[in-house]
């Protein structure tokens, strides 16, 4: 049988095969960021299909940190029973699940923040326009959203989750404090990189001392900025004014965090007691946009693998790696290389939610997905709706 179907652990949890469902937003909760119930139904098919460890799309810790106007909450105590509902759907089927928990900062969406709640690690991130002035994090802002991420996860265990999973990639608020190109604090969440990865430190410790120093506590973190010189109008045009000239000039004069950066902070976040960490990216510019895209030969798969190595290195724990896994010997190589202990997906699984039991049952070829990004789509009344774009294309021409 393949390696990809052997056990291993994570902290104190037995996961039955190698390979997790990424974090994926599904656009299903309402306007109080409550789920509906086909999140639930979600979760249940990929328990049903063998993935051994599920992980929810992310879910914001205080409200000013919510992005799409649909994105769940764990904000208040009221949500635990309907996460109560979705953990004991999976554990009936013998699933793992375990929630992650974000806050967005500077890219939580302009509907979803007001005045004086529209959070900047620093106001030279030259906000986007959303019509609401960005205001810097006070030291209080940032001790407040490091206890919200603290209480939310005492409440991801109330909800029966098998742990939590803190979001630190993608350009959200994490991603912000650990990029020289967004922190350019001179406090101490600021500067060196132990200053701009203190704020992630004091997390894992409010949610240990919080959620109980037994709680598998996860992270999925961004180990390296992948954005160029040439990226500035995107930059420009994701997180600042591409109008402004001197916005430009400023961000080409600005680092990217580093994978040494973000393996040491991968290392000093283990000593901490995170038991298993995902590699991903931090903020993404055009080319690894176009990377991410298009997935059509093996070559392609696993492009963060030159990252995973490095991670490797400075760490002890296991790893999962994310993005761009396709096909199983691609897969079997990087648990077999000993470079990552479980292969996570994404996109592959927005389109067959059947694929490891599929695989499983001997059908060995590729993921049907073919990393187009079509997963975002909006109805006629203009509201998201996840799903892949291939198949319903499929589905009109039968
Ligand atoms: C529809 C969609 C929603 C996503 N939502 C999240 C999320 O909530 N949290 C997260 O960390 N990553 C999220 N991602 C990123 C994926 O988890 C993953 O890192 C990325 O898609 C690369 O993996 P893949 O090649 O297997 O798709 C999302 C991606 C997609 C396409
Ligand atoms: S729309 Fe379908 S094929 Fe395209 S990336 Fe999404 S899941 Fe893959």
């Amino acid at each position: 049988m393949s390696v990809l179907f052997e056990p291993f652990r994570v902290g104190n949890l037995e996961i039955k095969n190698r390979f997790m469902r990424s974090a994926t937003y599904f656009a299903l909760a309402d306007e109080g960021g409550f789920i509906l119930p086909a999140y639930t139904d979600l979760m249940t098919t990929l328990a049903e299909n063998e993935v051994g460890l599920i992980v929810t799309g992310y879910a914001y810790v205080s409200r000013d940190g919510r992005a799409p106007v649909d994105m769940n909450g764990i904000d208040s105590d009221e949500h635990i029973p309907a996460y109560r509902k979705m953990t004991r759907a999976v554990h009936e089927r013998g699933g793992r699940i375990v929630m992650q928990i974000a806050h967005t900062g500077a890219a939580a969406y302009g509907a979803t923040v007001s005045k004086d709640n529209y959070l900047a690690v620093s106001l030279v991130d030259k906000m986007p326009d959303f019509g609401v002035e960005a205001r810097e994090m006070e030291d209080e802002d940032v001790v407040r959203i490091i206890e919200a991420f603290g209480r939310a996860a005492v409440r991801v265990r109330e909800s029966g989750f098998d742990g939590v999973q803190i979001h630190g990639a993608h350009g959200y608020l994490l991603s912000q404090f650990l990029s020289p190109r967004t922190n350019r604090r001179t406090d101490r969440w600021g500067g060196s990189l132990e200053n701009r990865a203190r704020v992630i430190v004091e997390i894992v410790r409010a949610i240990r001392k919080q959620a109980g120093e037994d709680y598998p506590v996860m992270i999925k973190i961004g180990v390296r900025d992948y954005l160029e010189a040439e990226d500035a109008p995107v930059w420009g045009a994701v997180m600042g004014r591409k109008d402004r000239p001197e916005d430009v000039e400023d961000f080409k004069l600005r680092p990217n965090l580093t994978v040494e950066e973000g393996a040491e902070t991968a290392r000093v976040l283990e000593q901490e007691g995170v038991c298993f960490v995902e590699i991903s990216n931090g903020f993404v510019g055009r080319s690894s946009y176009k990377i991410h895209m298009g997935i059509n030969k093996p070559e392609k798969e696993a492009y963060f693998l030159p990252e995973a190595r490095v991670v490797r290195e400075a760490t002890t724990g296991p790893l999962a790696l994310v993005a761009g896994m396709r096909s199983l010997e691609i897969m079997e190589g990087v648990i077999n290389s000993g470079v990552a202990d479980c292969i996570s997906l994404c996109r592959p699984l927005i389109r067959e939610p059947g694929l490891v039991k599929r695989w499983k049952d001997g059908d060995r070829r590729p993921a049907d997905c073919i990393s187009c990004g079509g997963c975002f789509n909006q109805d006629e009344s203009g509201k998201t709706y996840i799903a892949c774009r291939q198949l319903e294309k499929k589905g009109r021409a039968v």
